[in-house]
């Protein structure tokens, strides 16, 4: 029975592989498909796994021979996930602000979160956990009416026939016994297939594809299988680039990137997995510094949280997400549905734009000596200065405007000290039309 059961699901597999080989047609359509991640801004990343068992690096503490394989494992018998609570997690994450959230499916290490029926490591069979985890997440998110990704590790360390075990140890090469490795391609697309049609995710979120090239995982083939007939799906871009948006690492851009879409992945302390001995997180403040960073660039945020093994999210974790979510709800017009603002030449500081481009939303960190900010080559005129989430309507002095030359002139606009926000306080120019930039000659002003 469990041949033939096996055998059927063989057969679905190399028949969806076939199938996905097709070019898909929605391509042109996918534009517009960027639009809501483009508006979301800010996404809650999960790293939940064995790891937090120990409180020890997800996967690469055995790949980097830390701890030996056997003990790695050990782990397992911690995984109880007793009170793990995915309503109260979906409530959370809702309250931060985010739009979206993406947890690990599976890790390096091959230990699976759902029950899946492929591979000899996953919680519901191998773990005190019992129950296949990823699919009340994935409701209890869904309810709240948020967007669901799902990461997946390329590789998988632990599975018999993947090339790599350890940084020391490799199991074979590709070319050495290229059918064994697609023993592997068949098992980790059998995961793929099973993710996909139960939970269709809007975003998928590869990691660890630098171990292999694109032919080799078939990069273009897992895409194209996975969005066969859910054109909107997204791709992050570690698919050996074959996705939809960048995906920078823990380093937040200094310059603004040129790329349309790119989301910031960022730990909340140092660590992506629970470690009870990494207590260096950031504080809500500075996680704020990071997001708003994020706004101007035009880029998302992807904080991370990382839960303990018996599923509760920790104090310290929990309180951020709940002060984000003070300072993003007051502030959601200056946030969703924005995109990168104008060049600090013009403001010494972070700013975004209103989509339609009439607003510009200038983000102010600390209060100015003089209680003025300063911007500098506005040509519009400025119909009305408003602190965002407070309503304070502000006053605005013009110096520097003559009439004998186009030179917009300095615009200085007081924030009273009783609007000020104890994060960012939100400055709304509300304009006379799109906004427009001096920017004549781009030097020295001598239009006399
Ligand atoms: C890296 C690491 C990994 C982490 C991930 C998050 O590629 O391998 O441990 O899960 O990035 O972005």
């Amino acid at each position: 029975m469990k041949n033939a059961q096996s055998w059927m699901q063989n057969l679905l597999i190399i028949f969806l592989l076939v199938f996905a080989q097709a070019p898909y047609a929605q391509q042109s359509q996918n534009d517009d498909k960027m639009d809501w991640f483009g508006e979301a801004k800010l996404g809650i990343f999960i790293h939940w796994g064995l790891y937090a068992v120990d409180g020890i690096s997800e996967s690469w503490s055995f790949y980097n021979e830390y701890i030996s394989h056997e003990d790695y494992l050990k782990q397992l018998g911690g995984f109880t996930a007793k009170d793990y609570n995915p309503k109260k997690w979906a409530q959370l994450i809702a309250e931060s602000g985010a739009q979206y959230s993406i947890i690990t499916t599976k890790h390096h290490d091959g230990f699976a979160l759902w029950d899946t029926q492929y591979g000899m490591l996953n919680a519901a069979q191998h773990s005190p956990a019992k129950r296949d985890l990823i699919t009340p997440f994935v409701q209890a998110i869904r309810k709240k009416g948020l967007r669901v990704g799902l990461y997946f590790s390329l590789p998988d360390w632990s599975f018999e026939d993947y090339t790599h075990f350890t940084t020391n140890k490799k199991r074979y090469t590709i070319e050495e016994d290229p059918q064994r490795w697609a023993k592997y391609l068949n098992y980790m697309n059998g995961q793929l297939a099973e993710l996909k049609t139960r939970y269709a995710p809007d975003i998928w979120w590869f990691d660890g594809d630098w171990e292999h090239q694109a032919t080799e995982w078939n990069s273009s083939g897992i895409r194209e299988f996975l969005s066969a007939d859910q054109p909107q799906v997204i791709f992050n871009s570690r698919l050996n680039g074959k996705g939809d948006y960048a995906t920078p690492e823990i380093g937040v851009p200094v310059y603004r990137p040129k790329d349309s879409f790119w989301e910031l992945c960022m730990t909340i302390n140092d660590s992506w997995g629970y470690q009870g001995n990494d207590t260096n997180y950031k504080s809500p403040m500075q996680v704020i510094d990071i997001f708003v960073d994020c706004i101007s660039k035009g880029g998302n945020l992807l904080l991370n949280i990382s839960p303990k093994a018996d599923g509760t999210i920790p104090d310290q974790q929990s309180h951020l997400l709940k002060e984000l979510g003070r300072w993003t709800k007051k502030h959601e017009a200056a946030i969703y549905k924005t995109q990168r603002g104008i060049a600090y030449e013009h403001f010494y500081g972070p700013t975004a734009l209103s989509n339609d481009r009439k607003t510009l939303f200038v983000f102010v960190r600390d209060y100015p000596k003089d209680g003025k900010i300063v911007i500098k080559g506005l040509s519009n005129t400025i119909h009305r200065a408003y602190v965002v989430g407070n309503g304070t309507i502000l006053e605005q002095q013009k110096i520097s405007k003559v009439y004998w030359n186009r030179y917009p002139g300095i615009d200085y606009i007081s924030i009273p000290k009783s609007a000020i926000d104890p994060y960012y306080t939100v400055v709304a120019l509300v304009l006379d039309g799109p906004i427009k930039l001096y920017s004549e000659n781009n030097g020295a002003i001598e239009s006399n």
